[in-house]
């Protein structure tokens, strides 16, 4: 029986090992991790990650041949195949702060791995890493392995969140680069034959190391791209009278083009496209590329503006203050389906509105009080480390309240903003809360879920972004 260990058991070791598990019942599957918490939620009925479709998962192979620990030794010391999904933050200090990847964590498993173990072992990369991380993590390895066989390879996952078990079910592709040795190519296979008891074989492409660990970050470049291009058209349509959903939609149809990941929003967020840019840019500033440096950093710098306009947006119109005015922030987490809120927009939008002296009122359906009250206190970057080295926030603040329901989020409220697309704001009763608002009652759309003649029938005040502007807002314009 082939056992497999996933040494981090985050928002992608859990679910790809259970989907692993899940179609492979011949394999053995252990995820560890070094945080506690998290490995009890992984053994409980509360997984510590929301994903549609993974308690159904987990639950059909945990115990059988899916299994949570903390012993993260014995499990590495058993394996055969040894999957490394650990954070990989970006650095705050020192060499390359603010942009390279921080690669505390990864080196301590690669060394911990080496440490315990007493037979060959492939190592796979799946956590999102620079371009050679391999490298040195082979040299790692080789320099403590006591005549033991490593072999790395480069299995970058695609998966996206919210819709996390589908893309693992059904992948666009697998990717895995290996070394162009005999040594390198039987590992691929072993790998290869993992994912073939699922995954169609014309899907799943091998390369070598360095060409695998650039095509992710390559590829989540190219998606935000997309995400700024859109966004950069939004501002010019609020500006010009055009409507930037008639305008992607135009655009996307062009079959060269696409329809995905074209619509127009209050900027993307998550916990990899801002950090894998930022590790793109340093790379490229490394290898003597400025002019290809400063191309990436401009898709950050667009979503940046997209957040600061939006703020602006809002204060400028209701008066050019919100300082004491209640506004209500319906959706925290980066996309709807998901409870994940790293460098979400939402943070942006709240710390810039909180600048402005504004309170709070906030409802997600799946982000809790705790995290949302951290998101608003802690460092940028501060997030990207296991949860028991995060800074805690501080106990209560006045400012922001986090309610269970969006009819209370904005009773008495001057404005709401919507900044995640949750299905359910789709069809909430505008007439109610229109009803409960101080006038004049303004909705701020981040994600164009609303139907803003319906909502001006009722009485707001709409803005939807990159949509034609209301005569209100035409005579408050907001330069970020
Ligand atoms: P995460 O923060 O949810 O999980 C990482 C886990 O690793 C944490 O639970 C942490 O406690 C654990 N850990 C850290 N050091 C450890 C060690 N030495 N031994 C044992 N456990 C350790 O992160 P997530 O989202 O799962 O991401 C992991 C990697 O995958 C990152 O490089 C990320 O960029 C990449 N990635 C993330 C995607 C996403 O959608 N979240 C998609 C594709 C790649």
């Amino acid at each position: 029986m082939v056992k497999i260990c996933c040494i981090g058991a985050g928002y992608v070791g859990g679910p790809t090992m259970a989907v692993i598990a899940l179609k492979c019942p011949s394999v053995e599957v252990a995820v560890v991790d070094i945080s506690k918490s998290r490995i009890a939620a992984w053994n409980s009925d509360q997984l510590p990650i929301y994903e549609p479709g993974l308690d159904d998962v987990v639950k059909q192979c945990r115990g059988k041949n899916l299994f949570f620990s903390t012993d993260v030794e014995k499990h590495v010391y058993e394996a055969d195949i040894v999957f490394v999904s650990v954070n990989t933050p970006t650095k705050t200090r020192g060499l390359g702060a603010g942009k390279a990847a921080d690669l505390t964590y990864w080196e301590s498993a690669a060394r911990m791995i080496a440490d315990v173990s007493k037979s060959d072992k492939i190592v796979v990369e799946k956590s999102t890493v620079p371009v050679k991380t391999a490298e040195a993590i082979e040299k790692i390895l080789t320099h403590n392995a006591k005549g033991i066989q490593f072999q790395i390879l480069s299995n970058p996952e695609f998966l996206a969140e919210g819709t996390a078990i589908q893309d693992l079910f059904n992948p666009d592709r697998v990717l895995i680069g290996g070394r162009e040795t005999p040594e390198g190519q039987k590992a691929i296979q072993k790998l290869k034959d993992v994912y073939a008891q699922w995954v169609p074989g014309e899907r799943i492409l091998t390369t070598n190391l360095w060409s695998a660990e650039l095509s992710k970050l390559a590829a989540n470049a190219f998606l935000a791209q997309r995400i700024s291009s859109v966004n950069a058209m939004s501002a010019l349509c609020e500006a010009t009278g055009a409507n930037v959903k008639q305008v992607s939609f135009a655009v996307g149809t062009d079959t060269r083009i696409g329809p995905k990941f074209l619509n127009a929003s209050v900027g993307f967020g998550g916990s990899c496209f801002q950090k894998d840019i930022l590790n793109l840019v340093y790379i490229c500033e490394c290898n003597g590329l400025p002019e290809v440096a400063e191309y990436w950093k401009q898709v950050i710098k667009i979503n940046d503006y997209q957040k600061s306009r939006f703020v602006n947006r809002v204060v400028s119109s209701m008066f050019n203050t919100v300082a004491n005015k209640k506004i209500a922030i319906l959706g925290f987490a980066f996309k709807k389906d998901t409870g994940d809120t790293r460098e979400t927009p939402a943070i942006d939008v709240c710390k810039g509105l909180l600048g402005d002296k504004a309170r709070l009122s906030i409802y997600d359906p799946q982000v809790t009080e705790d995290q949302i009250q951290r998101d608003l206190w802690m460092n940028k970057f501060d997030w990207d480390h296991p949860i028991h080295l995060q800074p805690t926030s501080p106990t209560t603040e006045k400012k922001v309240s986090v309610v269970w329901d969006a009819y209370e989020a904005t009773k008495d409220a001057d404005g709401v903003c919507i900044l995640t697309e949750w299905d359910e704001f789709k069809s909430l009763d505008y007439q109610r809360m229109y009803d409960n608002m101080r006038k004049p009652a303004f909705v701020f759309d981040g994600r164009n879920v609303v139907d803003d003649d319906k909502l001006r029938e009722i009485g707001f005040i709409v803005y939807s972004i990159g949509k034609p502007l209301d005569p209100w807002l035409k005579d408050m314009p907001a330069v970020a």
